[in-house]
C-alpha cells in the first residue's frame, strides 16, 4: 500500500513579539496507509503541533504536507482527531453528541450511532449525558463519534493520558481491536514509552528545542501484541535507551 501521509521538510515556527520558537525542524516522514504508528517525546517537541498539522488544524508551515496525496488545507471529516479531553457537549447525550459531529447526509442514520457505539462497547449508554460518564466512557465516545464519520486516518493526542492504568490498558486492546477491524491508519501522540510499543508499528522518538525526529524504530512483537514476554521488553529497552542513560553512579542502600 502506499503512504497516506508524506512529509518533506516540514517546518514550523512560532512567533510571537518577545521570541521565536522553532517547533519543528526539517521534519520528513512517510506513514503507510493503514499503519499503527506512535509519535514520542518529552514535552514541547513537537508532537502535538505535528499531530495538528497533519490534521489541517495548524495551516501556517514551511515545507509540504500530504494527506491522501494531497496538500493539507483544513480540518476534514476523513482526519479523525482525538484529544486528551473528550471534548463532548455536555448538554447533549452520548447518542446526540454523535449525530451532531456527523454530515447532513447521515444526521438521521441511527444505526450508524449504534454500530459505532456498539464497537466501543457502550451500547447501553446512549442516552446518558457525559457526566454521567466516567473518563474512559467519555473517551470511548469521543472514539465512537470521530470513526462515524468514517476517517482515512485517525490522529490521538495522548488520548489516554488522563486515564488510570487499568482503564488505559483496556482502552488500548480496545484500539487494536478497531484499528484491525476498521483497517484505517493511526497516529498516536504518547509519552508513554509501553504505550507507543504496545500500539506502534513504528514508533517515532522526536526531541526538543528545536522539534526533530531522533530515531524511527521498527517494533517487532512477533505474530501476537503481548505486553509480556521477551520481544516486548526488548523493544521497550531499546526505546528507553533513547531517552535515558543508566547511572553510572555507585550508590547502595542500606535498609
Ligand atoms: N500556539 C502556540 N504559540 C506559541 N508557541 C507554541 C504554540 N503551540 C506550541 N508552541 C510551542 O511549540 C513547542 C512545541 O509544542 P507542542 O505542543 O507541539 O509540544 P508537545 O511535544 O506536544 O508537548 P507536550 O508533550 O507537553 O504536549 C513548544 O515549545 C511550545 O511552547
Ligand atoms: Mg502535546
Amino acid at each position: 500500500m502506499g503512504n497516506i501521509v508524506e512529509i518533506k521538510h516540514l517546518t514550523k515556527n512560532f512567533t510571537d513579539k518577545e521570541k521565536n520558537v522553532k517547533a519543528l525542524d526539517d521534519i520528513n516522514l512517510e506513514i503507510k496507509e493503514g499503519s499503527f504508528v506512535s509519535i514520542i517525546g518529552g514535552s514541547g517537541c513537537g508532537k502535538s503541533t505535528m499531530l495538528r498539522i497533519i490534521g489541517g488544524l495548524e495551516t501556517e508551515y514551511d515545507g509540504e504536507v500530504l494527506v491522501g496525496g494531497e496538500n493539507v488545507t483544513a480540518p476534514s471529516r476523513d482526519k479523525g482527531f482525538i484529544f486528551q479531553d473528550h471534548r463532548l457537549l455536555p448538554w447533549l447525550t452520548v447518542k446526540e453528541n454523535i449525530r451532531f459531529s456527523l454530515p447532513d447526509s447521515q444526521k438521521k442514520n441511527d444505526e450508524l450511532i449504534k454500530e459505532y457505539l456498539s464497537l466501543v462497547g457502550l451500547s447501553n449508554f446512549e442516552n446518558a449525558y457525559p457526566k454521567q460518564l466516567s473518563g474512559g466512557m467519555s473517551q470511548r465516545v469521543a472514539i465512537a463519534r470521530a470513526l462515524a464519520n468514517k476517517p482515512k486516518i485517525l490522529l490521538l493526542d495522548e488520548p489516554f493520558g488522563a486515564l488510570d492504568a487499568i482503564t488505559k490498558v483496556n482502552l488500548q486492546e480496545e484500539l487494536l481491536k478497531i484499528w484491525k477491524k476498521e483497517n484505517i491508519t493511526m497516529i498516536i501522540v504518547t509519552h508513554d514509552i509501553d504505550e507507543a510499543v504496545y500500539l506502534g508499528q513504528k514508533v517515532v522518538v522526536m526531541t526538543p528545542r528545536p522539534g526533530r525526529i531522533k530515531d524511527i524504530h521498527t517494533v517487532n512483537l512477533g505474530t501476537v501484541r503481548v505486553r509480556t514476554g521477551e520481544l516486548f521488553t526488548a523493544a521497550r529497552d531499546e526505546i528507553y535507551k533513547e531517552f535515558f542513560k543508566e547511572s553510572e553512579l555507585p550508590f547502595s542502600y542500606s535498609i
